[in-house]
């Protein structure tokens, strides 16, 4: 059996806890799960780190645990954490939460990618870098300054990481998950109108069943993950494609 490493932040809920859930079923994956909170999940195939990904410090220390010296067939690194952050125009933004918000949703991302890059590049493993992006990459959105930068941000890092690692075995895509029905989308429905003239139509999309689940959107990224020849571009958008 082939052996395979699945390296995910943003596991304890959300998108990131139906992709664990997929994995978890499959023997040949040990999993490197990153959030601040850990799960009562006692599997041999799980090891979970309880990190604030936006303390870079604390990050930069644990790299070399994270990307250790086993080797595997197939190394899969899923940055999937992120904050949709202070949801106010900009001039009323605090300064420790947009710091905490690039930190996580951009540099945290860059250096997890970098320190994955310099440990891989020279093996013979087949390689997949993720980095979940966001319509909000390439649309302005009122109230959402920092998240549609951050995310356009990591779209662009991700798509110079692919220019510079072009190797039939090194696979980077920047992929936008659609309209997921997780805590975030929450978060967002629970914030102002005069913050976020949006806010209405993010509440239909619940209250008329747009909300895509969170399962059906990890079943497409597992489906990404094991026909990586079906997808040639960085930029990916699972609205766009089907499970055939
Ligand atoms: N939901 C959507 O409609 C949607 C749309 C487009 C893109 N996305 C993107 O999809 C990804 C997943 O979002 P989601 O909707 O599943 O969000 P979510 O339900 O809010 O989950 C966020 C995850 O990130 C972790 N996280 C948050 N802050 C962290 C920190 N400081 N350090 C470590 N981990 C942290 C959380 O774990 P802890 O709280 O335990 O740390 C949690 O597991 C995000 O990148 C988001 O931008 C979501």
């Amino acid at each position: 059996m082939s052996k395979s490493l699945l390296i995910i932040t943003g596991h304890s809920q959300g998108l990131g806890r139906a992709i664990l859930d997929h994995y978890l079923g499959d023997q040949s994956f040990q999993i490197i799960a990153i959030s601040r909170t850990k799960l009562e999940i006692d599997s041999p195939n799980l090891q979970q780190i309880s990190m604030d990904l936006s303390e870079l410090d604390v990050l930069e220390r644990q790299l070399p645990d994270i990307f250790s010296e086993v080797e595997f067939d197939k190394i899969i690194l899923l940055n999937n954490a992120g904050w949709i952050g202070q949801i106010k125009p900009i001039g009323n933004l605090g300064p420790k939460e947009m710091r905490v918000q690039v930190n996580l949703n951009l540099l945290g991302p860059m250096y997890l990618t970098n320190a994955f890059i310099k440990r891989y590049k020279e093996t013979d493993s087949e390689k997949i870098v993720c980095n979940i992006s966001s319509g909000a990459a390439s649309r302005a959105v009122e109230g959402w300054s920092g998240y549609c930068s951050t995310k356009a941000a990591l779209s662009m890092f991700t798509l110079v990481a692919a220019k510079e690692n072009k190797s039939e075995n090194f696979h980077f895509y920047s992929l936008a998950p659609g309209i997921v029905d997780t805590g975030m989308q929450g978060e967002i429905r629970g914030s102002n109108e005069s913050d976020f003239p949006e806010i209405e139509k993010f509440k239909a999309f619940k209250e008329e069943g747009k909300l895509v689940s969170p399962m059906e959107v990890a079943e497409k990224i597992a489906y990404l993950f094991d026909h990586t020849e079906l997808f040639k571009e960085v930029i990916q958008d699972v609205r766009k494609f089907e499970i055939s």
